[in-house]
């Protein structure tokens, strides 16, 4: 194959996003009823029941972003300053900050060096008597192994929280992840399976815990509630009902864009299965995967050069690609390594455990090797069967150039 711009869809444009009538109809709905507030609108309500049955839970509740999702969970556990959250390192910052601004600490375990995400043993690992709960991101659409890591936060008596920013639909052990722990956490971010530009949900079962998250979007107040008060130190992280009304119509359009990410990533990976040097996330049964991206771990003993080498050469040949996902560990990042928080006081980092802040790389084995390997695909639900064949031939043609046999 010659090197012809392949002219892919991006879901940063129109070109790889759905959004059409339907929107505009809502929309213009919200419009005519001149109420853009979600605490008096109907899109809002709707949305956040829609999510909550998505994950079969009893409550949802919408707000402007992912992080806020993150930042509503993690202040409805109202964690002692200096407690500890078990999570990965190998995450969006939106799902790591949260945890500091209200005075927890996010604890690192390592991740599996072929998936990038925690497991039950790293999890295991990293908990100490301060652990106040465990996080759990699933990557890339696919699901961890949430099912084994609720045991084991059981097991230690602490809640489990499932970051699901990446992870529309995806199931794990035949159940929807974001089903499994006391609360998870969705993104409808511009480039999220389900997109508003900005935005977020937590679903949550337990009343108490969901009101707490309710509450702590919309500046401590219990908006509905008789006698309320602002009732403890929170933020106005409300969304809009023009961004709920979006998320509605993209609701309906949700099960069906799923099912083309997977039918063309499924064409798309039979096509590389025997490709030397690049090897495809490999899905257990009774688990589906919603493929956000398509992760890849290239073996670099075989592809000269590793992931950024191939990525170099698909780039040249019109196929964007990220070597690394995220270029470094989170706790490499300077908001970690030089403890830049609130003015000069580091805090609440002066309250962790030493151990707790020993980013040594050799305690990150998983972390970096994966980092190292992994090259990641953008796709979306608008790539069609040809474009899923035209990655793959793009992906055959840059491995011979750089001396793979094929
Ligand atoms: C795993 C993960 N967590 C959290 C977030 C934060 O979401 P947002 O960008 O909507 O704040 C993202 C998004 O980019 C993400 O991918």
């Amino acid at each position: 194959m010659g090197a012809v711009p392949l002219g892919l869809p991006s879901d940063q444009d129109a070109s790889g996003r759905s959004f059409g009538v339907a929107e505009l109809e809502r929309l213009r709905a919200v419009i005519d009823s001149g109420t853009l507030t979600a605490t008096k609108g109907t899109q809002t309500p709707e949305l956040e029941s829609r999510v909550a049955a998505l994950t079969g839970r009893r409550h949802a509740v919408a707000c402007s972003s992912g992080t806020a999702a993150v930042h509503a969970a993690v202040a409805s556990l109202d964690p002692e300053p200096g407690d500890e959250i078990v999570t990965t390192a190998i995450t969006d910052m939106g799902a790591l900050t949260p945890v500091l601004y209200q005075g927890a600490i996010p604890a690192f375990a390592d991740v599996d060096d072929t998936t990038g995400m925690v497991t039950p043993e790293t999890v295991a690992a990293a908990m100490s008597e301060r652990t106040r709960a465990v996080m759990v991101t699933h990557l890339f659409g696919l699901p961890a192994r949430v099912d084994e890591i609720a045991a084991v936060a059981a097991d230690a008596g602490v809640p489990l929280l499932e970051d699901c920013a990446q992870a529309y639909l995806t199931e794990r052990a035949g159940r929807p992840v974001g089903s499994f722990g006391l609360a998870a956490c969705f993104s409808t971010q511009q480039g999220k399976h389900l997109a508003t530009g900005e935005g977020g949900v937590l679903v949550a079962d337990d009343d108490a815990f969901a009101r707490r998250a309710r509450v702590f979007v919309n500046k401590g107040w219990p908006y509905g509630e008789s006698d309320p008060d602002h009732e403890f130190l929170a933020l106005n992280l409300r969304t809009t009902e023009l961004a709920s009304a979006v998320a509605n119509a993209q609701l309906d359009g949700l099960a069906a864009a799923v099912a083309r990410r997977q039918a063309t990533v499924g064409r798309f990976l039979e096509a590389i299965a025997a490709m030397p040097g690049v090897a495809a996330p490999v899905v257990a049964a009774g688990d589906a995967a919603t493929w956000w991206r398509v992760p890849l771990i290239v073996d670099p003993e075989v592809v000269e050069g590793g992931p950024r080498a191939l990525a170099a050469r698909l780039s040249e040949r019109g196929v964007a690609s990220a070597p690394r996902y995220i270029q470094k560990p989170a706790f490499e990042c300077r908001v970690f390594r030089e403890q830049r928080t609130f003015g000069a006081s580091r805090w609440p980092f002066p309250l962790a455990r030493p151990e707790a802040l020993d980013w040594s790389r050799d305690r990150f084995p998983g972390t970096y090797r994966y980092l190292d390997r992994v090259l990641i695909l953008p796709w979306n639900e608008r790539y069609g069967p040809d474009d899923a064949d035209a990655v793959a031939a793009t992906l055959a043609d840059a491995l011979t150039e750089l001396g793979v046999a094929a």
